[in-house]
């Protein structure tokens, strides 16, 4: 056999300089002071100047818990507050570290005109930022303003925000520092960086209608690398009468294709979201009919849609939210599906779930295919989980083509707890299923039954951040393919109140949550460091018919290749070939 000798350019596949961390540093959302606490106003060499007045207020009528700060000036045109820089971080501090500045501002709403004002923002004595964009005012609307940072030379730890305006009076809200995490610019700052370059799937939920064109459509793009259709792909969407189907989902999925992004599908059985034909269908027949009926109702509907999107699912949530809510069996200890929903009554048990992943492999046989559910997850905390580990055995030793489960994940700050995650992944895991993360939610704040009596705290931000970040580490650790989010900005959440409650990863003006850094910082961290032994090959000698095994740095083989150069035309990531790592740019 021809031996080649094959010498490895290590130069032309060098690493690059990684950038060092960052975070996004909150400053004041106001909600943690008491009703009532007055600030300090600036003063000058211990005199007070301006004469400005700066209490702490409810952020509306309505609600006590979201707070802001009214600054007012009944003797002169211009308003200043002064915000103490947290210790350690004076503004030389400040302006190395972050890029940019927001912060949210409301004209009093008695004042219903347009008017432009002037906005001072000062480090100190320098100033940083003069003369901003016009202020329209616009009545008890909150604005937000981002303002870059410039160098600043002084030490001073005061920060000082004025208004020059008649009357001298405004709100503000949420005062933070960041560094621009969704700008595409800067692609390695965001989380969808690392995940493309493991291969994993980082995503959220979204309508039709979404684009690049705007500025919500460039953040999903940007930070996420997979969307999961938030209702387009349920069964009254995709099929609102019996065999006339409906496609509106395409344009998020050619959304998703033209910014190299991967679509889940969600969901094609389920107890909710099916259109009244349905159950009138099955309904109307008995006994062996009324099974017959409601097998040809979902075999059609699960042939169709995902047939119709053969090849460009990733994962379908074929079974949601079968099991009943309350249940805590043990290992082997069997599960309780919910017997009320129109496909267990139509089959008349709960073989559906067997036939809808059959059939669901049968039409997309490349599509991974999971069972879903909320409150499982917490493997002693959430006994519902140990239920559907029950059921998912029981499928996969039937042999139904399951590849795994996934858990919702809607949740909250003070309940969650990723080490509980990390047990639940050992156990299935270990019987050969995967784990996603498929709606992620985290709440903040308190709430009396249903109602928010307490928005979300600064201390429970850092400590959603720490949890989020947390879950990263460990979905990572165990090489889990997909962590989902139930949506991008706080504002636009399912959930009741989620301005308050801040579940998710961006506030309403797309910034981004610290607990977005903490889980870029857990992809990005996984990313550089990997457990690979480095072997130190000088030369590698290999006859020309043996080939050598591509893997993504998470172990999974992506290809063969047989000369290092080939290596080259792979997407760009991190490659292990023969215990070394390579980077492809
Ligand atoms: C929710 C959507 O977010 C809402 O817009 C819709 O009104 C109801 O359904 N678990 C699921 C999702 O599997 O399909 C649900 O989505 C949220 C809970």
């Amino acid at each position: 056999m021809k031996k080649l000798l094959l010498l490895f350019f290590v130069s032309i596949l060098s690493f690059p300089a990684f950038p060092a961390d960052s975070e996004v540093l909150t400053l004041y959302t106001f909600n943690d002071f008491e009703l009532g606490y007055e600030f300090p106003v600036v003063t000058s060499n211990g005199k007070q100047i301006y004469g400005a007045k700066a209490v702490i207020e409810a952020a509306s009528s309505t609600s006590k818990t979201n707070k802001l700060l009214h600054v007012t000036n009944p003797t002169d045109t211009i308003g200043y507050v002064a915000l103490e820089l947290p210790e350690g971080r004076d503004a030389i501090y400040t302006c190395k570290k972050y890029e940019s500045f927001s912060f949210q501002l409301r004209r009093p709403s008695s004042n219903t005109e347009t008017e432009t004002c002037v906005l001072e923002i000062l480090f100190g004595s320098k100033r940083v930022y003069a003369d901003s964009e016009p202020v329209k005012r616009q009545s008890d609307k909150l604005i937000t303003y981002t303002c870059p940072i410039t160098k600043v030379s002084t030490n001073n730890k005061q920060m000082r925000i004025a208004l020059l305006a008649t009357p001298a009076e405004f709100f503000i809200d949420n005062v933070k520092f960041y560094e621009v995490a969704y700008n595409i610019d800067i692609p390695d700052k965001t989380v969808r960086y690392w995940a493309d370059q493991m291969g994993k799937n980082f995503g959220t939920c979204v309508n039709p209608g979404i684009s690049t064109g705007d500025t919500f459509g460039k953040t999903v793009a940007n930070n996420f690398n997979t969307v999961v259709l938030e209702n387009s792909m349920k069964f009254d969407a995709t099929e609102p009468n019996r065999n006339q189907f409906n496609w509106n989902a395409d344009g998020v999925v050619t959304f998703a294709k033209q910014n190299n992004m991967k679509v889940r599908g969600h969901t094609l059985t389920w107890h909710g979201q099916n259109p009244d034909w349905v159950s009138n269908a099955i309904n109307a027949k008995s006994g062996a009919e009324r099974r017959q009926e409601a097998i040809n109702i979902l075999k059609n509907h699960i042939f169709k849609v995902v047939g119709h999107w053969k090849g460009q699912i990733v994962e379908w949530d074929v079974v949601n939210e079968c099991l009943n809510d309350g249940q805590n069996p043990a290992v082997g200890g069997g599960y309780s599906t919910r017997n009320w929903s129109v496909w267990y009554t139509g089959f008349g048990g709960e073989d559906y779930i067997d036939s809808a992943f059959v059939w669901a492999h049968q039409a997309d046989p490349d599509a991974k295919l999971y069972i879903n559910d909320y409150n499982v997850g917490m493997w002693n905390k959430e006994g519902k989980t140990r239920a559907m580990y029950n059921l998912a055995k029981r499928l996969k030793d039937a042999g139904i083509p399951i590849d795994g489960v996934g858990f919702q994940t809607h949740t909250s700050v003070g309940y969650f707890d990723p080490s509980e995650v990390e047990l639940s992944i050992q156990q299935f895991q270990a019987i050969g299923l995967n784990v996603i993360i498929t709606e992620m939610d985290m709440e903040g704040g308190q709430r009396n039954g249903t109602e928010l009596i307490r928005a979300i705290s600064d201390s429970e931000l850092k400590t959603q951040a720490e949890k989020y970040g947390k879950l990263a580490e460990i979905l990572l650790k165990y090489d889990c393919p997909t962590f989902m989010v139930w949506g991008v900005a706080d504002n636009r959440s399912w959930l009741d109140c989620s301005e308050n409650t801040k579940p998710l990863l961006f506030y309403a003006d797309l910034t981004p949550h610290e607990a977005y850094i903490t889980v870029r910082k857990a992809y990005q961290n996984y990313a550089v460091k990997t457990d690979v032994p480095e072997v130190e090959y000088e030369e590698l000698v290999i006859d020309n018919e043996v080939k050598l095994d591509v893997y993504s740095i998470t172990g999974q083989k992506v290809g063969v290749i047989s000369s290092m150069s080939e290596l080259q035309d792979y997407p760009a990531g991190f490659y292990i070939v023969g215990n070394k790592k390579y980077l492809v740019k």
